[in-house]
């Protein structure tokens, strides 16, 4: 991948540090600037949205949106907000902060929120809350880009690429996160999902950390 941002989107980014310090998240800083980049770059027609399984905060969305709104491109950022399975209690990724006290569950939606807030997004993160797969079986849109980083499970992953994957357009962009070749860096889905991308004739553009990126088809 080209890691050198394009100019304004380097210092949209630049402008928006402290934010993204202060967004609770999972998207190192490298990997962001690389999946923003992959955004800015992808040349599919703007009239077709992007797509982000996975908003959690807010973190990755702040890259992903500020790439969109250079573009002129709407952003889909889907979550249910309740968390994945590793963010529930007792598991390796889970914050206490961020329970419900009334519900008793994990809930994300009011600081994802205010990061869009923040981030001055608002005209173009569309926030859905909801199921990833749910609102799949409601959206009839070709997509120009989309961002696997929902629940991490085998068949979460799985049913979100089999959902989501085939809305792409010709020439469109998957960006998948957290793919690890090496089982003892982290869980092997996302990394069977790049895998299985590379089989079904995606073509590689870009690596920075565990972000992969893929075009779809051969142009
Ligand atoms: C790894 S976190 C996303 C991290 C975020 N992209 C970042 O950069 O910090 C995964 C998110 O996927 C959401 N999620 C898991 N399964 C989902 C599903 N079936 N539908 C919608 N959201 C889901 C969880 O609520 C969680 O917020």
């Amino acid at each position: 991948m080209d890691q050198t941002l394009q100019p304004q989107l380097a210092s949209e980014l630049l402008a928006k540090q402290e934010l993204i310090r202060a967004t609770k998240g999972f998207m190192p800083p490298d990997e962001g600037a690389a999946l923003a980049a992959a955004l800015k770059g992808c040349d599919v027609s703007m009239d077709l949205p992007a797509v982000e399984i996975g908003s959690y905060t807010g973190l990755s969305t702040i890259y992903l949106g500020t790439a969109a709104q250079l573009q002129g491109r709407l952003l889909l950022s889907v979550d249910h907000h309740h968390g994945s399975q590793e963010n529930q209690a007792g598991w390796e990724y889970h914050d206490p902060s961020l329970i419900d006290p009334v519900s008793g569950k994990m809930d994300t939606l009011y600081l994802f929120r205010r990061a869009m807030e923040l981030a001055g997004l608002d005209d173009t993160v569309i926030i859905v809350v909801a199921n990833s797969q749910s609102f799949a079986a409601t959206f009839c849109t070709e997509i120009g880009f989309l961002f696997i980083d929902g629940g991490h499970g085998h068949d979460q992953a799985y049913s979100d690429y089999d959902s989501w994957v085939p809305k792409l357009a010709e020439s469109g962009v998957l960006a998948i996160h957290d793919v690890f070749a090496d089982p003892s860096l982290g869980g092997q889905a996302p990394y069977h999902l790049y895998q299985r991308s590379l089989g079904e004739g995606f073509q590689e553009i870009g690596a920075q950390g565990s972000l992969r990126v893929m075009r779809k088809g051969s142009a």
